[in-house]
């Protein structure tokens, strides 16, 4: 027994179990979670402890990649969960020209269960977006210029968002993540990008893509 203990502790150094959802990092395009349709929470479950633990979890990934918005397929778990944000922060690293063009605008962190979107104006705007799960690159994407949220808060409490320009366009981002599709089934594909293509240059290629933030 003792060597088999053993054997099992010596194979565990050189192949680890693979770590659970919900997870601490961000899932890559490729993984089957980020394609499959995400299922409606049970209402009578939002107060559950796994419920709680996601969306702690959530928030704690969100905050590690400095995220503008989260799905929770995005950390394993197929559940309809989004959380979004717009910091001063983050207005501050796009500056006002940017934030203007845009039409971005402030949000507070939010927490949305089992999320259902309506567009109310469906001419398109046309700007760069990205995704944490397709890390490293870049498209521009024709989103609706103005959507309303609606769905639950954390406290299981209805909850309601009108949102236009950048707002809007996040949401349709997160929402897309819950069907299962990514920004690239929706970009203008000539315009995908490596966000480090000059650098690339630069460094002759010695360029690393970072899919872990401390
Ligand atoms: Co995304």
């Amino acid at each position: 027994m003792a060597f088999q203990r053993f054997k099992a502790a010596y194979r565990s150094l050189f192949f680890p179990e693979p770590v659970k959802p919900p997870y601490l990092h961000i899932c890559q395009i490729g993984d089957p979670v980020l394609r499959a349709p995400a299922q409606p929470v049970p209402p009578d479950l939002i107060h559950s402890p796994e419920i709680k633990q996601i969306l702690l979890q959530m928030r704690q990934v969100m905050k590690k990649y400095d995220s503008v918005g989260l799905a929770a397929p995005q950390i394993g778990i197929p559940l309809r969960i989004l959380l979004l944000e717009f910091s001063l922060k983050r207005k501050k690293q796009f500056g006002e020209e940017v934030y203007a063009a845009r039409e971005m605008s402030l949000l507070p962190l939010m927490t949305v269960i089992n999320p259902e979107m309506k567009v109310d104006d469906y001419k398109k705007l046309e700007f760069p977006e990205s995704c944490e799960s397709v890390r490293g690159y870049s498209a521009v994407v024709p989103r609706y210029r103005a959507v309303t949220l609606t769905g639950l808060n954390e406290e299981g409490e209805s909850l309601k968002l009108q949102s236009t320009g950048w707002t809007a366009r996040i949401i349709q981002h997160e929402m897309e993540h819950l069907d299962g599709k990514l920004f690239i089934d929706s970009m203008i594909s000539k315009t995908f990008q490596n966000d480090a293509w000059h650098r690339i240059n630069v460094h002759q290629g010695r360029v690393q893509i970072q899919f872990y933030v401390k």
